[in-house]
């Protein structure tokens, strides 16, 4: 049976990947950043997973205000990297797992959760900055990826709580898988940050690391969080982290906490990186 062994929550800022690409990870401005991953790149190696879970929102890059599906999933067998306008960033192909995103297309679906289904797609940063930040620049990535696309580009985003409750369906869907695979789950995007107009610039660390104990201690509180907090506490763009609670929702309630790491600040957002690995 397929499995999910641990979640990983983290910021996915287009600078970081940038940074990255040109060589400038040991610049004064990046080191603390770059520090506060090494311990999880070593986690992930040792952890070796099959197949890796990334729940991140598209950046009008793929799809357009012309078409926004609330929540799509991957089940392509290869993902382009998308040229968000500075070129398309110089890392793998993404490979995908059509048999295990269609079985869980269909295992959701049958869930009540009405995936939409995406057998063509560019992925941006949203998907390539996470997979930078855990394994560097690699010829291949380690292994295949399912995409998971949540809306938060365009009101209004699915709630904290459905999300959840998505990760739960996604849980289901992979247990019932019938191939012994070890999977990791990400869940992408925030912290606090807002990039447009009066407030941007916005950092909030006491949001952003009240979010953080409630991700290790008290999911549901966390899931319960109305979208108005999220705007006013964290910056328009902070709703992002409605997608932690997909990767929340598919790891058990009492998982452990295995690192954690927040800093300020990447561009004008907030970087927060949480790992949760399930005891049994
Ligand atoms: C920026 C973009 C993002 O998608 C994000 O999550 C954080 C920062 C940016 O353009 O700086
Ligand atoms: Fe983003």
């Amino acid at each position: 049976m397929a499995k999910i062994v641990a979640g990983v929550g983290m910021s996915h800022v287009p600078a970081i990947g940038v940074a990255i690409d040109s060589g400038n990870t040991d610049d004064e401005y990046w080191t603390p950043l770059f520090a506060g991953f090494e311990k999880s790149k070593q986690w992930i190696n040792d952890q070796n997973p099959d197949v890796i879970i990334v729940v991140y929102n598209d950046h009008a890059t793929a799809f357009s205000l012309e078409l926004i599906p609330t929540f799509a999933i991957g089940c392509a067998a290869e993902y382009d990297i998308a040229d968000e306008g500075w070129g398309a960033r110089p890392v793998p192909r993404v490979v995908g797992h059509p048999e295990l995103a269609w079985h869980m297309a269909q295992s959701l679906v049958l869930d009540e959760f009405d995936m939409t289904i995406v057998n063509n797609m560019e992925v941006d940063h949203g998907l390539t900055v996470p997979l930078s930040l855990m394994f560097d620049q690699p010829q291949e990535w380690p292994c295949p990826v399912v995409p998971i696309c949540v809306n938060v580009v365009q009101f209004p985003p699915p709630t904290g709580n459905r999300c959840f409750n998505l990760g739960k369906a996604i849980r289901r869907a992979v247990e019932s898988f019938d191939k012994d695979l070890k999977v990791v789950i990400f869940g992408t995007g925030g912290m606090s940050h807002q990039l447009q107009a009066e407030r941007a610039g916005l950092i909030n660390s006491q949001f952003d690391n009240d979010f953080l104990d409630m991700m290790a201690n008290d999911p549901k509180k966390a899931a319960a969080i109305p979208h108005v907090d999220y705007l006013r506490e964290a910056g328009s763009e902070g709703i992002e982290l409605v997608m932690w609670h997909v990767m929340r929702g598919a790891i058990d309630e009492d998982a452990k906490e295995i690192h954690r790491h927040y800093h300020v600040p990447a561009s004008n957002t907030a970087v927060g990186h949480i790992i949760l690995e399930n005891k049994k």
